[in-house]
């Protein structure tokens, strides 16, 4: 039982400076030590390169779509090797854009199921997004959508089928990109059926709906967490999941016995109190792992 912890220091996906820092605060927060008391070997194998935007002026009106694209391209080859080599690989964001990358790679050999916890569904394409930012467009790309650059990040094509995966936590969606959702037959668990069927209901039920496959990815993006309680992210949306629902989440997916991989994502330590939210992002990444109460 190995984990491989994989930095992705990338903020080009959006527009707000400081979620370049995710790796190292998850790295202060602790992220390897709580591992390796659940029993683990860890391996850190650091920060994977990526170009600092402020030398990448040239680029800003393509929304960084080169570097992002060449960035996905080495998480995927990381992500790829570390399931080949026979490790539970954690992505280290870093803004969701690198998700491209990772659930990519871990797709490489073997097909997965991925639970996207998100306030947002980031299922935009070039045509119906507003701010134009691509880690709004992360999950459109893995279904084959939106920049062919993208699309085509490790091999050629869509990623994921529409059935394998399940959004958690939704509560934002641009006007377009809600037809799109609507339209594309993703299961989405929004707020409203997590306040009225509670988080242990919709959690048993995704992982139902992800069964006709073996392996799991998880993707966390912190701003699904309610911003009262997660303040460390850029992209805020008001009535979200509590700690205490994600961290049954959590739980019930380490029941499953399935995880197989992770990305912890949109981690702004620049806008955070003392850490706070990768020290939450740490304990449900335990929690995920199998860490019990009891
Ligand atoms: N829908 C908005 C956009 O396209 C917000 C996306 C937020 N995505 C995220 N990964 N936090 O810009
Ligand atoms: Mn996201
Ligand atoms: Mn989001
Ligand atoms: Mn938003």
């Amino acid at each position: 039982n190995s984990v491989r912890m994989i930095g992705v220091p990338v903020d080009l996906g959006q527009e707000q400076r400081g979620v370049d820092l995710g790796p190292g605060a998850l790295r202060y927060a602790g992220l390897a030590a709580r591992l390796s008391g659940l029993g683990y070997l860890v391996e850190d194998m650091g920060n994977l390169p990526v170009p600092v935007r402020d030398v990448l002026g040239a680029e800003r009106e393509q929304r960084y779509l080169p570097s992002i694209t060449a960035v996905c391209e080495t998480v995927y080859r990381a992500g790829a090797s570390a399931v080949a080599q026979g490790y539970l690989p954690i992505f280290m964001g870093g803004d969701h854009s690198m998700s491209v990358g990772s659930i990519g790679g871990v797709t490489d050999e073997h097909p997965a199921a991925v639970i996207w916890v998100d306030a947002h569904a980031d299922f935009n394409t070039p045509q119906s997004t507003i701010t134009g930012n691509i880690h709004g467009m992360a999950l459109a790309a893995l279904l084959g959508e939106g920049f062919p650059e993208l699309v085509d990040v490790g091999r050629p094509g869509p990623k994921l089928h529409a059935s394998d995966i399940v959004i958690i936590g939704l509560r934002e969606l641009d006007p377009q990109e809600r037809v799109r959702l609507r339209e594309s037959g993703i299961m989405a668990y929004t707020m409203r059926d997590i306040d009225e069927r509670g988080m242990a209901a919709v959690a048993r039920e995704a992982l139902g709906r992800l069964a006709h496959r073996t392996r799991l990815h998880v993707s966390l993006d912190l701003d699904g967490l309610d911003p009262l309680e997660v303040p460390g992210v850029g992209t805020t949306a008001p009535g979200g999941i509590t700690y205490r629902e994600a961290q049954l989440l959590m739980e019930i997916i380490a029941d499953s016995g399935l995880l197989s991989s992770m990305d912890i994502v949109e981690i702004n330590p620049i806008l955070d109190n003392s850490n706070r939210t990768a020290k939450i992002a740490v304990e449900l990444a335990a929690s995920a792992f199998g860490a019990a109460i009891l």
